[in-house]
């Protein structure tokens, strides 16, 4: 058998996560003690190989100075060690056996894309030089280890980092400080916004991709009774239309714990509820056209060709109807017999909502609930210019609502991010996340 990751290999990987995977960091939201006694566990799942004797540890040392000299020795044990043959000659993760690529399971695994600056195992050059060194099991990485010398090794991984045109941002737990202001706005780009700098929170997908919005810039202020959390992110594409069946649209969502006990970060857990504050491009879209034009998109927008069969409830006399004035129809499709999510009051299928998002609880996966009319207390603008979003949430500090979170000055709670990209296919839990933060509300 194999020999088993070291201790410390193990602690490493729950301290500092697997960056560009759904694995987040837990140094600083573990304590010591929590996190040896996860590893004591992680180990039992696994008797046979800890059974064994421990696997030598690999003694890296300290890494060489880069010089040109190291580089170009560098890219020839690259050449000569064949690591194009998967990573590709420029290490895009694109060689001719990239796409044949197995691992130990037979699912495909795309090699490493070093240009991104990603490295799952660390990007510190001991980590590269470790990884190539003992190979990584499970995976078709073969390990290099007694083909080459010990400054061979240091220069490969000097060229090996030398690929990556970005670095990897730290996920350590960061406070996003909530400052009172006189002026709160929902205009995203007012320039009230951009007085204080912004907290970058690091963003990791919860579906492994190798593409993805690496942070968030978050700020946040008060004026004593509104709360304003303030989002900028990249997203190449505007995606804002769901009427067709194939797209997705972006959207993005902040939550708060109800207690001050997170739960998993993406969705809460049974025993720490979340309120999450969330906002939808599509709904964004609907009622800044709505301003614009008094109209809303429809499938006969999407598809100005389509024909329908008949539309039975076109014409039809409402004088007599009993619905209440909330569920008249305003526009003939209107009719609460076809929007039956409407006529069963979903807040979501309001076709006169005046706000783009949505304020839900939830108690972990698969159990999310809107808020029901009457409670929805979130507002929101989020607008998208030269590949870059920008949102403002409003919600009061203190609502009075059970199932809102609510902020006291001096309280400091936990935050989380989500980011769900359209182009990319992102939709429920298919959305890129950032590991729980604190916000802190100062007088
Ligand atoms: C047979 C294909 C193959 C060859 C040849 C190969 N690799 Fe890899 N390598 C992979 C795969 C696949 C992964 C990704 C494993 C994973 O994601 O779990 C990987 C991952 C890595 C990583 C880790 C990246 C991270 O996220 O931490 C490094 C570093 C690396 N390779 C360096 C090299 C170097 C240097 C060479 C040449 C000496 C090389 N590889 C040769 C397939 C290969």
């Amino acid at each position: 058998m194999d020999p088993a990751p070291t201790e410390e290999d193990l602690r490493r990987v729950v301290e500092n996560g697997m960056a560009g995977s759904a694995m987040p960091a837990w140094k600083g939201r573990l304590s010591d003690r929590e996190i040896s006694a996860v590893l004591s566990h992680i180990k039992t799942l696994a008797p046979d190989a800890f059974s064994a004797p421990p696997s030598q540890p690999i003694h890296a040392g300290s890494p060489p100075a880069v010089t040109p000299t190291r580089l170009a020795s560098g890219k020839s044990v690259y050449e000569k060690m064949q690591c194009a043959k998967c990573h590709g000659a420029g290490g895009v993760g694109d060689g001719p056996s990239a796409a044949a690529l197995k691992d130990d399971l037979g699912f495909p695994i795309p090699p490493a894309d070093f240009t991104l600056g990603i490295f799952k195992g660390g990007d510190d050059p001991r980590d590269i030089y470790t990884r190539f060194t003992t190979g990584m099991l499970g995976t078709p990485m073969p390990s290099f280890g007694e083909l080459l010398t010990d400054e061979e090794r240091w220069n490969l991984t000097l060229y090996v980092k030398s690929l990556s045109t970005e670095s990897s941002l730290s996920d350590e737990p960061q406070t996003i400080v909530a400052a009172l202001t006189s002026k709160i706005t929902d205009n995203p780009y007012d320039p009230v916004w951009t007085k204080s700098p912004p907290v970058r929170v690091a963003l990791r997908p919860l579906w492994q991709r190798s593409r993805f919005p690496r942070f968030a810039e978050v700020r946040a202020a008060h004026d004593g009774k509104t709360l304003a959390v303030h989002l900028v992110w990249f997203d190449p594409s505007k995606d804002a239309s769901n009427v067709e069946v194939d797209r997705f649209v972006d959207a993005a969502a902040v939550q708060f714990p109800l207690s001050d006990e997170p739960g998993f970060f993406g969705m809460g857990a049974v025993l720490s509820p979340s309120n999450i504050w969330h906002w939808k491009a599509d709904l964004q879209a609907d009622i800044d056209l709505k301003l614009a034009e008094r109209e809303r998109r429809d499938v006969e927008s999407a598809y100005p060709n389509m024909v329908a069969d008949a539309y039975p409830f076109l014409g039809k006399d409402w004088s007599g109807a009993r619905h209440d004035d909330r569920l008249r129809p305003v526009k003939d499709y209107d009719d609460p017999t076809f929007l039956t999510a409407w006529a069963a009051e979903n807040p979501l299928s309001d076709p006169e909502r005046k706000s783009p998002c949505t304020e839900y609880n939830a108690k972990g996966p698969g159990s999310l609930t809107a808020q029901p009319h009457g409670h929805q207390s979130i507002a929101g603008n989020g607008q998208w210019r030269g590949g870059v979003w920008t949102l403002v949430l409003l919600h009061e500090l203190h609502s009075g609502d059970e199932m809102d979170a609510m902020f006291s000055m001096g309280d400091e709670r936990p935050i989380a991010i989500a980011i769900w990209d359209g182009a990319a296919g992102d939709r429920d839990g298919q959305k890129v996340v950032s590991q729980w933060h604190r916000m802190a509300l100062r007088p």
